[in-house]
């Protein structure tokens, strides 16, 4: 096969060493080759530095009338703004932040859940992580109806089979944007288009594609959106997008005093503020890639922040497609079994994850040899029990999963497929 004049990574606009450089735990001794970026990437220096800033110099409460505590809430404030500014929120009310994703979808079902009455069906994928499944599956003591938007047997979600299941019924798609185990991305355009067509709301979790490619909710046309800082080269904390409509409706837990509008209805109780000072900070990294290109058509300054947010989200995917070029084209030539997207010529239906198998050795061996060589992969069931049952793959021993980002190298992959070529000759 050879590889599309777009995908040389001479050809790409995109400085990987000086990035690299940005980020601390990938110059630590003894070397790790990191593919178990699916699990939390990495966070650049400007990260802990902010985190680093919040706890020294404000770590207060909120909402108090003496300085530092308006600091914290004007760091909340711009936090908002900058996570409006990566998923293209029209309103940075629309965005609460927590703890983490689980606990927003977990959120999310109970208010829906209130609400079912004669739409009472709601759709779920076996791709998913289980956390966007389980949650949904509870409803059903509150008279839910789930309904299965299953995988065809190339392990991908068509979206013309979600189709015939949706009915005036429906009342909300759950499914993911990109699948964690696999990295296949799903046309959640799509899915709205045919959601709404029916009455219906989508609930994405986004939790896997977001350190790779550009959020757009109005492109998306979402309903609900859920992701995790500590994927996108942030600390652990999670946030959750609605339409600010819904979201004014939605029957979510507060105490009674709590004014009944987002984002203050959907964060019940005190949340780890550094952590959102330093999330916000890991996006300032990302606008920094937009920022800081050189290129013919981009000497210009970008004329915003979502402009440099979507330059640097644009040639981070550009990138990382060729990392998926040279991973297929080592994991096959090893003799792997691929799940997912496996044809090279089909790159844009995924984002750098692999899951594989390898057809002689058990997934836990090929990890342990992997740590043994300085490369940290992962097996298991990946939070998907559903999915495992699909590839066939026992909950006990599961799969390998190597999961890269944009500070991996070529070189790395090389060496990732010299472990793999070894083990499977068995030397
Ligand atoms: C696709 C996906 N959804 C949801 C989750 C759960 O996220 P959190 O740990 O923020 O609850 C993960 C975690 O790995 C994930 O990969």
């Amino acid at each position: 096969m050879t590889k599309p004049q777009l995908l040389d990574p001479q050809t790409v606009n995109f400085s990987c060493d000086r990035i690299r450089s940005l980020f601390p735990a990938l110059h630590e001794e003894p070397r790790l080759v990191f593919f178990d970026n699916g699990a939390g990437a990495q966070i650049p220096q400007g990260v802990f530095d902010a985190i680093n800033d919040h706890l020294l110099h404000r770590n207060v409460q909120r909402g108090g009338r003496y300085a530092r505590s308006m600091e914290v809430d004007d760091a909340i404030t711009r936090a908002r703004k900058s996570v409006a500014a990566l998923i293209n929120a029209r309103d940075s009310n629309e965005i609460a932040f927590g703890m983490n994703a689980t606990s927003f979808l977990r959120l999310l079902s109970l208010a829906i859940g209130r609400t079912l009455a004669t739409r009472n069906e709601i759709v779920v994928t076996d791709l998913d992580h289980e956390a966007n499944i389980a949650t949904w599956l509870q409803l059903e003591r509150e008279g839910a109806r789930i309904v299965w938007w299953k995988m065809r047997e190339d392990n991908n979600l068509h979206v013309e089979d979600l189709a015939p299941l949706l009915t005036s019924k429906t009342r909300l798609v759950a499914c993911t944007v990109a699948s964690h185990a696999l990295g296949s991305i799903v046309d959640v355009a799509a899915v709205a288009r045919l959601a709404h067509a029916a009455g219906a709301e989508v609930a994405l979790d986004c939790v896997h594609y977001a350190p790779h490619a550009l959020i757009d909710v109005q492109a998306f046309d979402c309903d609900y959106l859920v992701c995790s800082g500590y994927k996108i080269f942030g600390p652990h904390m999670g946030f959750m997008w609605g339409r600010l409509e819904l979201l004014n409706v939605l029957p979510t837990f507060r105490e009674d005093f709590i004014p009944d509008a987002p984002p203050g209805k959907i964060e019940a109780g005190t949340f780890i503020f550094e952590n959102v000072a330093g999330f916000a900070a890991a996006i300032g990294y990302l606008e920094s890639l937009g920022s800081s290109q050189r290129g013919e058509e981009e000497n210009a300054a970008p004329a915003s922040r979502r402009a440099a947010l979507v330059r640097g989200m644009n040639s981070i995917r550009e990138y990382e497609a060729t990392l998926s070029f040279e991973m297929l084209e080592v994991l096959q030539s090893a003799g792997a079994i691929v799940y997912g997207v496996h044809d090279t010529a089909r790159l844009a239906e995924r984002v750098p994850t692999f899951c594989f198998r390898l057809p002689n050795v058990a997934p836990a061996i090929v990890t342990q040899t992997m740590s043994d060589h300085g490369v940290g992969i992962r097996d298991g069931h990946m939070y998907a029990p559903r999915l495992m049952k699909r590839l066939g793959a026992s909950l006990e021993t599961g799969v390998n999963r190597a999961s890269l980002v944009h500070y991996n190298t070529l070189e790395e992959i090389h060496e990732f497929g010299k472990v793999l070529s070894d083990m499977v000759r068995g030397e």
